[in-house]
């Protein structure tokens, strides 16, 4: 169990400042949580201000940036687009639950090894869509990386090295078979 999930795993709190409230209950990196928060609240914002799992960025808040992404049910969403009441029952992974008792997810390794992040503002982001890419596409070609992190954007523009990452991520997944770009 990661710090993060220990943390998530008794939540039992209640936010809200004068709108209907509403229970959401989630499992998150694998913990049940529960709050009762307004039925407006964003996922982004149930995930960042009541478990407290700030690894999730916000870059703009509009669904442009991707550097919100999470995995829902093992698809990524920008959180910033769902509301947490939407989420209900699901099984949300954020980039605190890629590690796993004290070691790094292969993507989370390959994107140290290949230099895959600069500011690592969008770095949350972009390993979220690459998990749930490899771990549905096994040996994706370099355009098939670059359509899927097509909704990311890296403000320092490292996708070179990003996409590198992502293919250093897929030989450690996936060791057999090719890995190269397009
Ligand atoms: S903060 Fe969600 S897409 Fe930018
Ligand atoms: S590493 Fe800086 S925004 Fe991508």
């Amino acid at each position: 169990m990661t710090a993060a999930s220990r943390r998530t795993a008794s939540t039992e709190s209640s936010v809200g400042g004068g709108g209907p409230l509403v229970r959401v209950e989630l499992i998150v990196n694998g913990a049940a949580v529960s709050a009762e928060v307004e039925t407006r609240t964003l996922l982004v914002h149930f995930l960042r201000e009541v478990l407290g799992l700030t690894g999730t960025h916000i870059g703009c808040d509009t669904s442009g940036c991707g550097a919100c992404t999470v995995l829902l049910d093992g698809r990524p969403v920008k959180s910033c687009t769902v509301l947490a009441v939407q989420a209900q029952g699901g099984q949300v992974r954020t980039v605190e639950g890629l590690e796993a008792n004290g070691t790094l997810s292969p993507v989370q390794e390959a994107f140290l090894e290949a230099h895959g992040l600069q500011c690592g503002f969008c770095t949350p982001g972009m390993m979220m869509t690459a998990t749930a890419l490899l771990a549905k596409h096994p040996h994706p070609t370099e355009t098939e990386i670059r359509e899927a992190i097509r909704g990311n954007l890296c403000r320092c523009t490292g996708y070179v090295n990003i996409v590198k990452a992502i293919q250093l991520a897929d030989r450690k997944m996936h060791p057999s078979g090719p890995s190269e770009s397009a």
